[in-house]
């Protein structure tokens, strides 16, 4: 019988990655789609080696600091806001990520976000289905073109990248403010950096947002930055739901102070049915889904069972955001 223990919060998101680790390992997994209740994870934390987890189990101080087996938490996902990453570090846990195997597919999903918003792909299809379509006439449906126009990226990583690659193809102007100016990005693309992120509110006619959650992004879009954008402008959030001001967004959507707005994250996750954001027609919503290909779900749970395996082996992981934790 192996001797390290893992425990894994879901168990039909990542099937292969669950046999690959199953035989290695002993294994107990989670057989909800829901996360698994607080004080369960309390009590699986302290008694594995170590936790394969999503962006919905809370790794907070309190459960790592009360850890004591604990040598690894594999998130199947590259967001980590869920998890305290200081408190980790403090306590030896190392922490694993996805980076690098979902950019392409979450930029795919976001341009389709971008075309399906502005060009009422969606809208169209919801006023048929509800028996409004009864006459020829373009009109009510009229979009507004994507090629040629501006795209303003704000957080030029490899998703936001992945993002401004595709919007060359649509012959799009790419303007873009980063936590670091990236050369490489400019020069192959062509994105012209701006040095504040309000230029970018006030040139874009699509702003489309890919800087992770952190304290400093924390509701970083907010009444006055949504002032600052065009009244023809779109908003496309894809990152966290928390980046921006819930109320402040449903206000600038019915006054349209902006245009339109496509989300796929949303504050709190999911959204409540009663949420006034979900009268809106223009507003798109997605539930959280841009990374969720066949492939890309599979090739992120493979990394995070990599992850853990590294970590518990004393290899080089994959990715891992606190080496420095094994110097704890
Ligand atoms: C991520 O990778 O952070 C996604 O939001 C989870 O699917």
């Amino acid at each position: 019988m192996p001797d390290q223990k893992i425990y894994i919060t879901r168990s039909h998101i990542i099937p292969e990655a669950i046999t690959y680790l199953d035989g290695i390992y002993d294994i107990e997994v989670w057989q909800q789609n829901s996360p698994p209740s607080r004080a369960l994870m309390l009590e699986k934390a302290q008694e594995c080696d170590a936790l394969l987890t999503e962006v919905t189990d809370i790794i907070d101080a309190e459960l790592l600091d009360h850890a004591a087996n604990l040598k690894v938490v594999a998130n199947r996902a590259v967001g980590l806001d869920n998890i305290d990453i200081p408190a980790a570090t403090r306590n030896g846990i190392l922490i694993g990520n996805t980076p690098g195997v979902l950019h392409e597919s979450c930029a795919d999903f976001t341009f389709g976000l971008i075309l399906t918003l502005a060009r009422n792909i969606s809208y169209g299809e919801r006023r048929i289905r509800a028996g409004e379509w009864t006459v020829f006439d373009q009109i009510p449906y009229l979009g507004t073109d994507v090629h040629g126009a501006t795209l303003g990226v704000i957080g030029m990583g490899l998703i936001g990248t992945a993002v401004a690659r595709r919007a060359r193809a649509f012959d799009m102007t790419i303007v873009y403010n980063s936590r670091t100016r990236k050369p490489e990005v400019e020069a192959e693309l062509g994105a012209e950096w701006r040095d504040n992120l309000d230029a970018v509110l006030s040139e874009s006619d699509y702003v489309s947002l890919h800087m992770p959650l952190t304290p400093e992004t924390e509701y970083m879009i907010g009444k006055r930055e949504l002032d600052l954008m065009q009244p023809t402008a779109f908003l496309i959030n894809t990152t966290r739901g928390r980046t921006v001001n819930p109320r402040d967004l449903c206000d600038a959507l019915s006054s349209r102070t902006i245009a339109g707005a496509a989300i796929d994250v949303t504050d709190p996750e999911p959204i409540p049915f009663d949420d006034p954001l979900l009268s809106l027609d223009n507003l798109l919503i997605t539930p959280h889904i841009a990374s969720a290909s066949r492939q890309t779900v599979r090739r992120m749970g493979q990394m995070s069972a990599d992850n853990i395996i590294a970590a518990l082996r004393g290899e080089p992981m994959p990715s891992c955001v606190n080496p420095e934790a094994l110097t704890r």
